[in-house]
């Protein structure tokens, strides 16, 4: 299904781990589109991920960067802009990550320690990741720069716990970042916002199995999955869509609109 949407373009992707990942569905697309990229994650995420398998097949180097550390992210884009032969066109956040979910804390119990390292992980990453672009003037006039975003930064779904508030800073993020991004270089910011996905950060979330189920019934298209939040994200990086920023887009089969379906009642 490949329509050359990125020929001649360059990106950066950011968190793909494993086949699961949405960001390695991303990738592959994006590649399948006409791309050239680069890949990163957490230098821990070179050992226990396969992104070297991904690596060879869409033959894209692989720059390791802990996406909080503003001198892994000057490297990254410097190493990048060298690999791809010149500035960057697109870039993809796929970051999350919280230890109160993973260590199963209450939300009326959390670890603020803990808490702050998830919004660092989670969210101020996107911050740091755009203000060194920034400084290096290392993305192109026109630019897209998206991150995957989760519905819990408008509504509460209780297990999320604080990486609502994570969503929401991120959202944040997008929109101030854009405003400054668009009057200099006419770069573009936005957010998709997601439905469940069976992946590694996902699967993390208490009960995610019946809730995976629940959205699946209440979303009228049904649950999106990664390939088509991979098409959707192809669509933002390609200069079809250059005039929207600063948006919370939803790839979620409905879900976000409804209030009640009967498939949930059982009617
Ligand atoms: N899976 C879902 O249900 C769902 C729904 C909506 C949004 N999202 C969002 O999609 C994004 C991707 O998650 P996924 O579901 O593909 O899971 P995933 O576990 O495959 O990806 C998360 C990635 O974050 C990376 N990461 C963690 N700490 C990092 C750090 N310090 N520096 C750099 N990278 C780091 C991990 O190595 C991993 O590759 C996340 O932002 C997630 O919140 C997921």
């Amino acid at each position: 299904m490949a329509n050359n949407l990125l020929q001649g373009k360059r990106g950066i992707i950011f968190g793909a781990l494993d086949e699961q990942s949405i960001a390695w569905k991303v990738a592959e697309r994006c590649v399948e589109e006409g791309a050239k990229i680069t890949l990163t994650n957490a230098p821990v995420a070179m050992r226990f991920g396969q992104i070297n398998e991904l690596g060879t097949k869409l033959n894209a180097e692989i720059i390791p960067a802990d996406a909080t550390s503003m001198e892994d992210l000057e490297n990254l884009f410097t190493k990048s802009m060298e690999a791809l032969g010149g500035k960057i066109d697109f870039v993809l956040h796929s970051i999350g990550m919280s230890i109160n979910v993973r260590k199963g804390k209450d939300y009326t119990d959390l670890n603020h320690e803990w808490m702050l390292k998830t919004f660092d992980v989670s969210a101020i990453s996107f911050h740091k990741m755009m203000q060194t672009m920034m400084k290096l003037d290392a993305i192109n006039e026109g630019g897209s720069i998206l991150a995957l975003t989760y519905i819990a930064a408008q509504r509460v779904f209780p297990d999320y716990s604080e990486m609502a508030e994570s969503k929401a800073l991120l959202e944040s993020f997008a929109r101030s970042f854009g405003y400054h991004y668009g009057v200099q270089k006419k770069v573009r910011v936005n957010t998709i916002s997601q439905s469940p996905t069976f992946t590694t950060a996902g699967s993390g979330v208490k009960g995610f199995k019946e809730f995976f189920d629940y959205a699946d019934k209440m979303s009228p298209l049904g649950n999106a999955s990664a390939l088509s939040c991979a098409d959707y994200c192809v669509t933002m990086f390609s200069d079809l869509t250059r005039m929207v920023t600063m948006q919370n887009l939803y790839n979620d089969g409905g879900f976000s609109s409804m209030g009640m379906s009967p498939a949930i009642l059982g009617l």
